[in-house]
């Protein structure tokens, strides 16, 4: 079954809602959705504009798996969203950009904010996802699109119905971490820049060689060492959009 919807007309961060809830002691997981957010929270500390037309949602996931193998979640996520992209026949190349945002002819759509709860002993994994239905933000790092841009008319409700089904399908095919040998594989086939040359925070640089058994994302250093990038940045210094 999927998880009920709880939707809000204006929230600060349905992430944090999903938090609130969780200290509730609900146990079950479900999705906080908003029409708006006034605090937005993007990766690595960063704002996300939050204005009506896009689609903000964030899912509670409840679960026992031990935390090395929860940081895999990361991967299963991007991969659901790029799934809910695709559903609305969109017909340019969407891939994903380690760690998880899709992107759509090369250009970011959608950015994933995992957050993860430790509750009475047991951990709870907010996935948050912000998708880019009818807006974007200009002055961003890496350039952004919209679906709208790309010449897809959705309601973020709509979306959501996608999103919900895809990450269920994704859950399922990870299954606690037993599936993750597939999800690697899967996600390997629509990233961005494999083989390629990348820059990564700390300024080392070296070939995107593939990803570690916690999503974290190897690649072989000028000098034939291997490095394995946990968090923070990532810059291609070759880009290859593939469909
Ligand atoms: C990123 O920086 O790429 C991640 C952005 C994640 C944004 C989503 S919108 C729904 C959820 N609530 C938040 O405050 N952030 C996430």
């Amino acid at each position: 079954m999927l998880p009920d919807v709880i939707w809000h007309d204006s929230v600060g961060s349905t992430n944090d809602e999903a938090q609130a809830r969780m200290s509730l002691n609900d146990s079950n997981p479900v999705w906080i959705a908003a029409a708006e957010q006034t605090r937005g929270k993007g990766r690595l500390g960063r704002h996300w504009v939050s204005e009506p037309g896009n689609l903000y949602a964030s899912l509670t996931w409840p679960s026992k798996v031990e935390p090395r193998r929860l940081a895999s979640l990361s991967l299963v996520a991007g991969l659901a969203v790029r799934d809910a992209v695709i559903v609305t026949g969109i017909t340019a190349p969407v891939q994903l950009k380690w760690p998880n945002d899709v992107l759509v002819g090369g250009r970011k759509v959608s950015g994933v904010l995992i957050e993860t709860l430790e509750r009475a002993g047991s951990r709870v994994v907010i996935v948050g996802c912000g998708i880019n239905l009818l807006h974007h933000p200009s002055d961003t790092r890496w350039p952004a699109t919209s679906l709208s841009a790309c010449g897809i008319t959705i309601e973020p409700r709509q979306m959501l119905e996608n999103l919900r089904s895809a990450m269920h399908a994704r859950l399922r095919q990870w299954a606690d971490g037993a599936g993750l040998a597939d999800i690697h594989a899967d996600w390997m086939s629509v990233a961005l820049g494999r083989g390629g040359r990348i820059s990564v925070e700390g300024g080392r640089q070296g070939v995107f060689k593939g990803l570690s058994e916690d999503g974290a994302l190897k690649l072989t250093l000028d000098d034939g060492t291997e490095w394995t990038h946990h968090a923070g940045d990532v810059e291609w210094l070759e880009q290859r959009v593939t469909s």
